[in-house]
């Protein structure tokens, strides 16, 4: 039934990373950011949505979900301290802070990670998250598996909460054979499900986070990797440390807890470590593959925003793709605040959230942590090229329409 081949994010496209380009920038962010809530460090931030990825209100209500800590933990620490937190608005911009998602004994590893929250098709109120069940030990991450937990949700005028998510069901995690494993590559990434309905054939997808499976260091980087440079461009040699996919799994069961691991959509051996929070937009019959990575996980030789990558394919989810832009870079950071934003996610209306991360003071030069939501960007999807055109409130979000609804959507979205 599936029969595709990785596309490969080239050495090549990631040299056409241009840091300058104003079409591919978040509005700078300055030392005088709002905060949201002073108690809490947020990050990671996703809208309830339905599976389709339209962002849906409840009874009047926005609601997202974000990565949250107690401020008092040191920023850098904040991960393995990281549990789901859940924020509503009646206006997408003044976010009131609801709590935590997922009772204490939920989560039956030590963190909970990144994923996204939908409405169950079909259902009144019922709501399924998906995330990351990470464990730390001393030496760092020691197990991360794709999860889901269930609940429903209630609201009145006064406020949104929930019940349920009580208990969580292992989905999926790093076989080694489609995807490193900690065996094979003890730096491993395997995180941050996004659970879509391909529309083109029906059945129900989650992407995630992968690294490609082999023996961390131990294969060269040839020359499908590097693609078309100019002659004696140098490639280090430990350039293949870095082995970052975007891995997608095919659901197996009704509710959502089968799955099986297919092979990447997209690899990035050679080039990046890290493709993270990978997620979908199928517009005007192309699908938009995103992925957000940092500077400091490209591969020796080669540079890049933080921010937002992105890629397109003109047959469906299956590819093959190339990267947006002609690089890949879709929102990034600005050349004198490079690491402002973070954790970028593209809704179907085109509008990008992302949290603030770090901030450079310009007088003293001190990083600032940011951990609360960044300015909200407008980006047009234009064949295969994008274009930043709008900046939007702090933390905007858009509910695209309202659940529950008389005629729920049918199941294929329109394409538009
Ligand atoms: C991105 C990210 C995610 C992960 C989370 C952990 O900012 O690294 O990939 O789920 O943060 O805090």
């Amino acid at each position: 039934m599936f029969n595709f081949n990785a596309s490969r994010w080239t050495r090549a496209q990631a040299m056409k990373i241009n840091k300058q380009d104003k079409t591919t920038m978040m509005p700078e962010i300055g030392t005088d950011f709002p905060i949201m809530r002073d108690d809490l460090w947020l990050w990671d931030t996703w809208p309830l949505r339905d599976i389709n990825g339209n962002v849906v209100s409840f009874k009047g209500w926005t609601v997202i979900f974000s990565l949250v800590a107690d401020r008092k933990i040191a920023w850098n620490n904040r991960h393995s301290h990281a549990r789901i937190g859940y924020f509503y608005s009646k206006d997408g911009k003044s976010w009131i802070y609801g709590g935590h998602l997922l009772n204490e004994t939920a989560n039956t590893r030590t963190a909970e990670w990144s994923g996204g929250t939908i409405m169950a098709p079909g259902s009144r109120n019922q709501v399924e998250t998906f995330f990351t069940s990470t464990l730390f030990n001393e030496s760092g991450v020691a197990e991360a598996v794709a999860a889901v937990t269930k609940g429903h949700i209630y609201a009145d005028n006064k406020g949104v909460w929930f019940s349920g998510f009580d208990q969580s069901t292992d989905m999926f995690q790093a076989d080694g054979l489609f995807y490193a494993n900690y065996t094979e590559n003890n730096l491993w990434n395997f995180r941050d499900p996004h659970v879509f309905i391909n529309p083109e054939d029906g059945e129900t997808y989650a992407l995630f986070e992968g690294n490609v499976a082999m023996v961390r260091g131990q294969s060269a980087v040839g020359e499908e990797e590097i693609g078309f440079v100019p002659e004696n461009t140098a490639v280090a040699e430990d350039s293949c440390l870095c082995s970052a996919s975007i891995g997608i799994a095919h659901c197996l069961s009704d509710d959502r807890t089968e799955w099986e691991l297919l092979p990447p959509l997209v690899t990035a051996f050679g080039v990046n470590d890290q493709t993270e929070r990978p997620h979908v937009i199928f517009q005007n019959g192309l699908t938009y593959l995103f992925t957000i990575t940092h500077n400091s996980t490209f591969a020796d030789g080669l540079t890049g925003s933080d921010g937002l990558y992105g890629f397109v394919s003109e047959n469906g989810i299956f590819g093959p793709y190339e990267p947006l832009n002609g690089s890949g870079l879709v929102l990034g950071g600005t050349p004198s605040q490079p690491t402002e934003s973070y954790a970028h996610y593209m809704m179907n209306n085109g509008l990008v959230e992302s949290f603030i991360n770090e901030v450079i003071d310009p007088k003293t030069g001190k990083i600032i942590a940011g951990g609360t939501l960044a300015p909200t960007v407008q980006v047009e999807l234009q064949g295969h090229e994008t274009f930043a055109t709008e900046v939007k409130a702090y933390g905007y979000i858009q509910a695209d329409y309202a659940w529950p609804v008389r005629s729920i959507p049918d199941r294929r979205p329109s394409i538009r």
